[in-house]
């Protein structure tokens, strides 16, 4: 355990609750210094407001495209079944998740994980909870083409869209032609999930300089999560992740639901278990957390978190070495108290915000 005398943070000062309100809704550059380890140094920006929105030069914002891309999102006719769109697991009215643990797919089969909101999806730099795919553009074929979600060839979706007349004046306000293909219907569908962003959440408008807009309790909670409880060593940026994957300690080795994340796509032993670092923006809405949704509530997730990582290995299984998950030395024992702990959940509801209602688009016939 050298890291831990390596790192002492045992001498910081204790702050009343009216010197945090003044700091942290003041200039970020007088905030206290977060506990980051050093291996979480690499890369890092504190949390803060949300930058803009950034689309990519190959595939520029219009409303248009945004409007087609919202219609092929709700439109069900991209399935084999023609009953399952993209919304139907990523609803507006459960913020953009389904609010199940694992979701119920083509002929209600169900996956291994939990359907993850879009919202702020755009600001991700890799796609899915082990990110294998690059790109918003990339990622939109493959649920379309999963057996267990909406279990359709590309080939047979397109020609089904194309088949649809009023889909024709669509596509051609998008992208200057009213020629179908799956290019133009991915870019549609990634240029709508952009449009998809947080309003602002009172914790932004707290450390934009508006004191009175988080409680107490919430901003003690801030100031744990940046200090003693240490979720900013992987919840950071102004996304609340820092883009990268960790094993927190549930790759459930040996069970049924054993899921080596990452590993599946490096090959690596270090990647066994570890899964993309989720941003914690609307998270008091999109539960049951984690890729398994297993957690039913916020306060497993900071009772685990609390404990450290206990990363339980099924007794049953002969444990391969090379196989064993190996959970992130980020992670450690916290002796939070329950007020602490307390704390720590109401700030997480200050950086969620109320569920927006969406009207499902048209569709056209
Ligand atoms: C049957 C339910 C289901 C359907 C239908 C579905 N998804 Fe998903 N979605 C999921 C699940 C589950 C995950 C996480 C899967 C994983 O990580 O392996 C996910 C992940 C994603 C992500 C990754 C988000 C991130 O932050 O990395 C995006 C984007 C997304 N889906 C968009 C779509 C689009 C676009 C469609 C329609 C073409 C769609 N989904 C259809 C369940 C669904
Ligand atoms: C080692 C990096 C790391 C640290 C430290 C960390 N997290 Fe996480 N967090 C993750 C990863 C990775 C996941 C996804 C893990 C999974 O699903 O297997 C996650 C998942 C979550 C989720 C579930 C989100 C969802 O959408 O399902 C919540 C809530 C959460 N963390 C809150 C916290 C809080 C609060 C702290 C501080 C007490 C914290 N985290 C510390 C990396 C970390």
């Amino acid at each position: 355990m050298a890291l831990v005398s390596f790192i002492d943070f045992g001498n910081e000062p204790a702050y009343t609750v009216e010197e945090l309100r003044r700091i942290y809704s003041g200039d970020q550059s007088n905030w206290p210094a977060p506990h980051l380890d050093p291996e979480a140094r690499e890369g890092f920006r504190d949390i803060g407001k949300l930058g803009k929105m950034e689309y990519p030069a190959d595939n520029p914002y219009s409303k248009e495209k945004e409007l087609l891309g919202k219609t092929l999102f709700f439109d069900p006719r991209l399935s084999l079944s023609g009953q399952i769109a993209c919304a139907t697991c990523h609803d507006p009215e459960l913020s953009w998740g389904d609010g199940r643990r694992v979701s119920y797919g083509h002929d209600r089969q169900t996956g291994k994980r939990n359907a993850m909101t879009i919202i702020n999806t755009g600001y991700y730099h890799t796609f899915f909870w082990d990110g294998r795919s690059p790109s918003l553009e990339d990622q939109a074929q493959f649920p379309v083409q999963d057996k267990v979600e909406m279990a359709q060839s590309l080939k047979a979706m397109v020609k089904n869209i194309k088949a649809i007349k009023g889909y024709k004046p669509k596509f051609k306000e998008a992208f200057g032609s009213d020629e179908v293909t799956l290019e133009k219907i991915q870019k549609a569908i990634a240029t709508f999930e952009r449009s998809i962003v947080s309003n602002s959440s009172r914790f932004d408008s707290f450390v934009s300089g508006n004191p009175k807009a988080m409680t107490d309790m919430e901003i003690k909670g801030l100031h744990l999560f940046r200090t003693k409880a240490r979720c900013i060593n992987c919840h950071n940026t102004p996304l609340f992740s820092d883009n990268k994957f960790h094993n927190d300690g549930q790759a459930l080795y040996g069970s049924k639901m054993e899921d080596f994340g990452r590993y599946h796509l490096t090959g690596k032993q270090e990647d066994i278990g570890a899964f993309k670092t989720p941003s914690l923006r609307e998270t008091a809405l999109t539960g049951p957390w984690m890729h398994n949704g297993n957690f039913p509530s916020l306060k497993d997730v900071i009772e685990f978190y609390n404990l450290g990582n206990p990363s339980p290995i099924q007794r049953h299984v002969t444990v391969d070495e090379t196989k064993r998950p190996i959970p992130s030395p980020l992670l450690r024992k916290l002796n939070l108290t329950l007020e602490e702990r307390q704390q720590l959940e109401a700030f997480l509801g200050a950086i969620s915000t109320r569920t927006q209602r969406m009207a499902p688009p048209e569709l056209p016939q």
